[in-house]
């Protein structure tokens, strides 16, 4: 029997889900609520949007769903799983209260703590007076400011000194910059090396590591220029033997029996975000989801079947699963409208999409037809992926394909996949 998917969200991130899961030999018809009319060659569109759970519910019974894939955070975070699973649709995404582990930057860390996780040191704080009084107490420069909620990318500042930490506890927990995000603080300590991350399938009792991606979150070449959602990503990054099995074993291993231990039933991806330290690899955080624009690199890289693998996921069962993974590498490059992050202009018409070569794929993030034309809609607007031989040919290829595409303001960084200087004092 086919198995009819849902995937629940609309950028680049769920136009690669709708394109892998659609080679799938189990796969049925494929949906996306609300999808996207760039995406429609792999995914149907459903007018629902990721908040309106009765919507997606009805939805799923009414057109047979044997699996819904849930892409973005906050859906995670208000209960989808929870709603979609009491009313029996089987959902590849975990429930509320394993979704606090990425809206709670506190529970995340008091978790990895109590399960041995190697993470930077920290405090929390309910009040800004103990705040500042950690602050003027301190004396390792830089620290960095956590707000704990969720805060769009924006809730984490590295400060320098003194009046930045005071000014960063000032803005969440009093002015309450992000709202109730800002409630409480975790104060950390700073931890410098190369960032990485790594997704992993799990269902709870088992899971299957995907390749180590690395991606761009500076707008501009050389690592310069304001943070973004992320410019571009490789897999897999070049890591020796032993870091992999340290990253395997201590933290998506432990965070697995942690999650046991604590009862915490999971069904979905695991994302770390990782810290490449002197003294091996160290979680900066957990989400919950897949990453954008990683899973647009490292989908390409599975051989065996993603949909297979999630079915098992969401029946317990991944034990026996076996994935595969291409050999070579793989490179996403983004190509953001004029103005982004700060002000993205929209409505630039899009060239070039009918010139894109076959051995490269363009997953839609930020665009509308009209009339048969792609338009800008959104920052980020398209990923452009290609998998090579190694990372220097995928690199040729995914540039090859950007080089096809234009609209007036592009911006992409030309420098993705080159190694990037370690964290510090920026
Ligand atoms: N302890 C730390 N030491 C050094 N850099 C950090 C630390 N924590 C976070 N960062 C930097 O800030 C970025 C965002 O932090 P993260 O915890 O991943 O929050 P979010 O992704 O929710 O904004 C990281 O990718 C990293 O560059
Ligand atoms: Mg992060």
């Amino acid at each position: 029997m086919p198995v009819n998917v849902l995937i629940i969200g609309s950028g680049g991130r769920e136009h690669a889900l709708a394109w892998k899961l659609k080679q799938s030999p189990l796969a049925g018809r494929i949906f996306a609520a609300p999808g996207s009319e760039g995406m429609k060659d792999c995914a149907r569109p459903v007018p629902a949007g990721a908040l309106e759970f009765d919507k997606i519910a009805d939805f799923c019974a009414g057109s047979d769903i044997g699996l819904c894939v849930i892409g973005p955070e906050e859906p995670l975070a208000k209960g989808l799983a929870d709603h979609l699973s009491a009313k029996g649709v089987k959902v590849f995404g975990p429930r509320r209260q394993a979704a606090m582990l990425e809206a709670s930057k506190q529970l995340a860390k008091e978790f990895m703590k109590r399960n041995y996780i190697p993470t930077a040191g920290f405090q929390s704080f309910y009040d800004p007076r103990p705040a500042k009084e950690a602050v003027r107490a301190n004396e390792n420069w830089p620290l960095v400011v956590k707000a704990d909620g969720l805060a769009a990318g924006k809730g984490v500042r590295i400060c320098h000194d003194e009046a930045s930490a005071l000014a960063a506890i000032e803005d969440f927990m009093e002015k309450r910059v992000f709202g109730s995000s800002g409630a409480r603080v975790v104060i950390e300590e700073f931890l410098s090396g190369r960032e990485a991350s790594v997704m992993a399938l799990c269902d709870g009792k088992d899971f299957v590591m995907l390749p180590v991606a690395r991606d761009h979150k500076r707008l501009l070449d050389g690592d310069e220029g304001p943070n973004t959602g992320g410019m571009g990503a490789v897999a897999p990054v070049d890591l020796d033997a032993e870091t992999l099995e340290n990253i395997r074993v201590n933290i998506l291993g432990r965070f697995v029996e942690g999650l046991k231990k604590e009862r915490i039933p999971y069904c979905g991806v695991i994302f770390a975000g990782l810290m490449l330290t002197k003294d091996g690899p160290k979680a900066l955080e957990f989400n919950v989801r897949f990453g954008d624009p990683e899973t647009q690199t490292v989908l390409p890289l599975i051989k065996s079947d993603l949909l297979g693998h999630m079915l098992a996921c969401a029946e317990s069962r991944l034990a026996g699963e076996r994935a595969e993974f291409h050999d070579g590498a793989c490179a996403t490059v983004v190509m953001a409208a004029a103005g982004y992050p700060e002000s993205p202009v929209t409505g630039a018409e899009i060239r070039g999409l009918d010139r894109v070569p076959a051995d490269a794929e363009v997953f839609h993030a930020g665009t509308v037809s009209d009339g048969g034309r792609f338009k800008v809609s959104g920052g980020r607007v398209l990923g452009v992926s290609a998998r090579g031989a190694n990372l220097a040919s995928a690199l040729a290829l995914a540039y090859k394909a950007v080089s096809a595409i234009t609209f007036d303001g592009v911006q992409y960084r030309r420098d993705i996949g080159s190694t990037i200087r370690e964290a510090e004092a920026k």
